[in-house]
């Protein structure tokens, strides 16, 4: 019998326990059960301070656990609401039957203060995802609601530590809670987002791990803000790129690279004994976000560092005669060129929808989300999104339930189309195609994962039937 380690990381506050259960074949099915209970909290955010901050968390814990799977396990959560709000968890880039899908209002109901709901999927494909709160989202994310979802693979290559550093961006008063007065302004909703001023990797500020002297680490790196662009700078050793939104990508050695909200990226990093300082420039001052120190007392590494054999990319169809094309126009926020908009089947200028509606952002003309379908499109087709940023600001794009190839203006020449990614950060004026293969049929959400302008307009449903 097969018994698989199912530990959760030491100090996560959660109890996994592993089962199996025999499948119809003969052949066994790994099933991988997690509890996880939404509630009030409270973590050590801002350490310069000696108050802890009150925050929403998964199991008490920031993040929320670490679940660690293999590719090919059965994931079941039974999760519990011990929150005064209603609220649903979504699995951020993992291929999931619709109803799993945790989107409250389109894929389920929301799941009321002390009721549960059970998350049971298959998990088929390796890489980095997360997990987070899909109801109200804008807020509960904020709050800390979110957690690494790692899914390894059979045929990953080896390393000494495998290590996810989630960076987020906090926006905290002088007393280091959460800086309420903010949540929800429609200045922020209608430019950037909710940016923060503070920034934490694993809940702490300049995160620390200590690893072996001489290693091979595999660094999981997960943009859980709101809204932050992360602009990262990778110094003390030489970063190679593997995988982008749990998608395998061909190595290439990286120093500099962006990270927009949602989006992941793992790295391949062979240390000496000298420190990994990670940093974001993504504001006025250079933060130091987190530190890799090779420690002597550790140990050496042990792995073996030849080049990883990583999984060949497949590159888009070429054959896309056939496929269908949907238009996305995106439009509104400050400084547009949006004037009016239609809301809930009525035609308003977009200054009403400010003001009344806290609506700011429309796709083709209407203001989204779930009562917005962009498309009915068969199952098994091609599809190719033509997206068009008309408005003077980023949006990091993302489609639930597939993964799409990316084909932009923005790319003069391409060994960039073999990427595919789930969120694509789209900048002002840039047209893209997103194509992907509608093979996961159900209801599922295109929407920008600044979770403020998701909460203001930007978002639309596609139907695969
Ligand atoms: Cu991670 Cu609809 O989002
Ligand atoms: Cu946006």
């Amino acid at each position: 019998m097969r018994i698989t380690r199912r530990n959760f990381l030491g100090g996560m506050g959660a109890v996994g326990i592993t089962g199996l259960i025999p499948e119809l074949n003969g052949a066994q099915i790994i099933k991988s059960q997690r509890s996880i209970i939404a509630g009030p909290g409270r973590s050590m955010v801002m350490d310069s301070g000696n108050r802890l901050t009150d925050l929403w968390l998964y199991n008490g814990s920031l993040p929320g656990p670490e679940i660690r799977i293999k590719e090919g396990d059965h994931l079941d959560v039974h999760f519990l609401n011990k929150l005064k709000v209603p609220t649903t968890i979504h699995w951020h880039g993992i291929k999931v039957p619709n109803e799993m899908d945790g989107v409250a209002g389109l894929t389920q109901p929301a799941v009321e203060p002390g009721e549960t709901f059970s998350y049971k999927f298959e998990v088929s494909e390796p890489g980095t995802f997360w997990y987070h709160a899909h109801t109200m989202g804008w807020e509960q994310v904020a709050r800390g609601l979110y957690g690494p979802l790692i899914v390894e693979g059979i045929k990953d290559f080896k390393v000494d530590h495998d290590v996810t550093l989630m960076i987020d961006d906090w926006r905290l008063d002088k007393n280091g809670q959460i800086d309420e007065t903010s949540m929800g302004n429609l200045h922020d909703w209608a430019h950037r987002g909710r940016l923060g001023n503070w920034l934490t990797v694993n809940g702490k500020s300049q995160f620390k791990k200590l690893v072996k002297i001489n290693s091979r680490i595999r660094l999981r790196l997960i943009n859980s803000s709101n809204a932050r662009i992360l602009k990262m700078e990778l110094t003390g050793g030489v970063g190679f790129q593997v995988s982008l939104d749990g998608n395998p990508c061909n190595l290439k050695a990286i120093s500099h690279f962006e990270l927009a909200p949602a989006q992941r990226i793992d790295l391949m990093i062979d240390v000496g004994t000298e420190p990994l300082l990670l940093h974001d420039l993504s504001s006025r001052e250079k933060v130091l976000a987190s530190i890799i120190e090779p420690r002597l007392e550790f140990g050496e590494g042990l792995v073996e560092k030849n080049i990883p054999e990583i999984t060949p990319l497949k590159s888009i169809p070429t054959n896309l005669a056939n496929a269908i094309r949907l238009k996305v126009h995106m439009q509104g926020g400050a400084m547009g060129n949006l004037s009016k908009a239609r809301f809930d089947g009525d035609e308003y200028s977009l200054r009403h929808l400010a003001r009344v509606e806290k609506k700011v952002w429309a796709f083709n003309g209407v203001v989204g989300v779930y009562d917005h379908q962009l498309g009915e499109v068969p199952l098994g087709k091609m599809i190719i999104l033509e997206v068009f940023n008309d408005t003077a600001w980023s949006h990091a794009m993302h489609l639930h339930g597939h993964d799409f190839w990316i084909r932009s203006s923005k790319q003069s020449n391409s060994n960039h189309i073999d990427i595919k990614r789930d969120t694509y950060l789209m900048d002002p004026k840039e047209k893209a195609e997103f194509i992907f293969l509608a093979d996961n049929p159900g209801q599922w959400l295109l929407h920008c994962h600044m979770l403020e302008h998701m909460a203001s307009g930007m978002g639309a449903v596609i139907s695969v039937v």
